[in-house]
């Protein structure tokens, strides 16, 4: 059991520029843009996602019930969300860390992980009922238009098909949803993940374009099948094309495979052109300043 207590004790003893050598043990489960996953202590009931950018507690537990009600409104829709629970500490310099602590589940079982294990059938099955899911919430939307909006983040590596069929969905970590039409995630929460010589060209340039694309059904599903790409499955392309344009018939302009081919292409340039900045912004404030750096970013570190 990871008690507050324990946790504390981990996040004051975290490098986060090592966190395999941390004196409480620990294993990277994940990496996301702004969360990092954990697991703490040989603990193999929970997947810890890290959060290290409130200035305050309260910044912290205004977070934490954004997040429980983005959950909480997802099962409402009918979505498979894994059990969970928050918990905030004190990190170094003043910042408060939240963590959520979620239901671990099987690596094997991603579906980014299943298309390459599984058999043709199984993956058109699969890749049914990861749409199945997503309609939900434009279902759920539609219903409760205009006071409440749901975003999703529906990319394979969200979700997780079980053995006995069920499909649940994990990124809930960025709660992104519409209450009266205003956004309710502050997008300078998620700067705080990106370079800070950066951060005026991403409010200008990229922030409304991320934070919107997840509202809008044709650019998740085309961000879902442009996982397929990065994930060397491009055969798939036009088949999960097919099943996605005859699933969502007139409710969606049909899905077109240039279009996903130069989404990617874009996409890619963008994510890894901004994970280099990352660790070049790392770099400055450890080795030049002599400052902490407070996400865990993936790929080695030079020493
Ligand atoms: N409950 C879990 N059990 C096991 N592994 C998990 C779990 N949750 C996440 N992971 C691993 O970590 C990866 C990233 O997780 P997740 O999708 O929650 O974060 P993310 O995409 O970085 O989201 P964000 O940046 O919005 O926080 C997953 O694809 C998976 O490999
Ligand atoms: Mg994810």
């Amino acid at each position: 059991m990871l008690t507050k207590e324990r946790l504390q004790n981990f996040e004051t003893g975290l490098n986060p520029l090592a966190p395999q050598s941390s004196p409480i043990p620990c294993e990277i489960m994940g990496y996301g843009e702004i969360s990092t996953v954990l697991k703490i202590d040989n603990d193999s009931d929970l997947a810890a996602k890290r959060m290290p950018m409130f200035s305050s507690i309260s910044a912290a537990d205004e977070y934490a019930g954004n997040y429980q009600s983005y959950c909480n409104r997802l099962r409402e829709a009918g979505l498979n969300v894994p059990e969970d629970t928050t918990i905030s500490v004190n990190g170094h310099g003043g910042i408060t860390v939240l963590y959520i602590l979620q239901k671990q589940l099987p690596p094997e079982r991603f579906c980014h992980k299943l298309i390459h294990s599984e058999a043709p059938d199984y993956i058109s099955g699969m890749v049914h009922l990861i749409v199945k899911e997503i309609e939900k919430v434009w279902t759920y939307n539609a219903e409760h238009e205009p006071n409440l909006k749901l975003a999703i983040d529906g990319q394979l590596s969200n979700w997780v098909l079980l053995e006995s069929g069920e499909l649940l969905f994990i990124d809930t970590s960025t709660p992104l949803m519409h209450e009266a039409g205003r956004e309710v995630l502050d997008p300078e929460l998620l700067i705080q993940s990106a370079p800070s010589f950066l951060r005026w060209l991403i409010r200008w340039q990229f922030l409304d374009d991320v934070m919107s694309r997840y509202y809008d059904r044709r650019l998740v599903y085309t961000d879902l099948i442009a996982n397929l790409y990065k994930e060397q499955q491009p055969e798939l392309v036009t088949p999960w094309i097919e099943i996605i344009n005859a699933e969502t018939g007139n409710r969606m302009e049909s899905l077109d495979k240039k279009q996903i081919e130069s989404y990617y292409k874009e996409d890619k340039v963008i994510w890894s052109l901004f994970l280099g900045l990352r660790r070049l912004d790392r770099f400055i404030k450890t080795k030049l300043l002599g400052q902490r750096y407070e996400f865990v970013l993936p790929g080695k570190i030079k020493r």
